[in-house]
């Protein structure tokens, strides 16, 4: 992210978009409403939301896979699909701690033991400037939460990546501080929205995606999002984030998006869905304000970039 430019990706990413009829996302715009008999200003409305839904198209799978920011992997978008081959991700476990009242080292199977992971398509959109729309599969992190039970003092939760640089090329340089950690404050970590993914498009996870479990948090940018997670750590002081430590004047610990505070060295207005030509728009909050907006009521969101 400190080395692309952000409009960088191939073309030969383009594939055929119109296997997938996103028929949810405009049973979503609708809101399986009868349009008849519809004010106008909601008819307007739903016709915005449509055209929304018309953009919305679903990012092929094959660009999903192979255009990826991974640095343990590499700091090119075809490294992480081409250097994670053979990362194993069994046996795996996720170690919790801190503030939390079922501290343990789960062994993977357990710690998802139990839940039934949902299917949701998400605008994904990078800080760089390009943006995906993903089909992914996972847990609600709120439900996985409330089984972990924080105490009261857990203000802040904190999410870590392996750190192995035999299997992981990327963390025998010194692009990042290793391990990757990111964080959430417990209110955004509970927001129905945020997910711990185990697959995409129906299928588990591949390496490249963050296997076998990651974050995705839709309103943030994707950096929020770390991969291959072995911890999740509860606390009360906000957790220092990675791509935070790199470079604090660039990247914050909110990184929601927002189309109105630019990155230092490039605009947020408008973003390029991987396998389009032309931009589009950023949404605050990625399009999920109604849902998450509230969460930041009263803060300044320049300084709390
Ligand atoms: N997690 C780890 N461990 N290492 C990383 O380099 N990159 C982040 C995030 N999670 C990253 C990470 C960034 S910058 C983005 S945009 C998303 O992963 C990309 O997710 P995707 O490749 O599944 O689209």
């Amino acid at each position: 992210m400190l080395i692309r430019h952000p409009d960088d990706f191939p073309s030969r990413q383009i594939t055929d978009e119109r296997l997938f009829q996103d028929r949810r996302a405009f049973l979503a715009a609708v809101g399986g409403a009868a349009l008849v008999a519809m004010p106008v200003e909601n008819l307007l409305a739903a016709s915005r939301k449509l055209a929304r839904a018309a953009q919305d198209k679903l990012t092929p799978y094959e660009a999903v896979t192979t255009y990826n920011n991974f640095y343990e992997f590499g700091t090119d978008k075809s490294d992480p699909a081409a250097n994670s081959k053979d990362f194993r991700t069994r046996p795996w476990t996720v170690q919790v701690e801190g503030e939390v009242k079922k501290p343990a080292t789960y062994a993977y199977d357990d710690f998802v033991r139990g839940f039934t992971p949902v299917e949701r398509v998400y605008r994904h959109r990078c800080v760089e400037g390009w943006s995906m729309v993903v089909p992914w599969m996972g847990i609600p992190l709120a439900s996985v939460i409330a089984r972990l039970e924080p105490t009261s003092r857990a203000k802040f939760i904190e999410f870590t990546t392996i750190l192995d640089p035999k299997q992981m090329p990327g963390q025998r340089a010194n692009i990042l501080p290793w391990p990757y950690v990111e964080g959430l404050r417990m209110d955004e970590a509970m927001n129905p929205l945020t997910l711990l993914v185990t697959g995409v498009y129906g299928k588990p996870l591949l390496p490249q995606n963050g296997a076998p479990l990651r974050l995705v948090v839709p309103w943030k940018y994707g950096f929020k999002g770390g991969k291959s997670i072995v911890n999740i750590r509860f606390s009360e002081a906000q957790p220092r984030t990675t791509w935070n430590i790199a470079a604090p004047n660039e990247y914050g610990f909110y990184a929601n998006v927002n189309p109105s505070v630019d990155h230092p060295r490039w605009s947020q207005a408008k973003e390029r869905r991987v396998g389009e030509f032309f931009k589009q728009p950023t949404l605050m909050f990625n399009g999920y304000g109604d849902q998450v907006a509230s969460l930041y009521t009263g803060m300044d969101l320049r300084k709390h970039f």
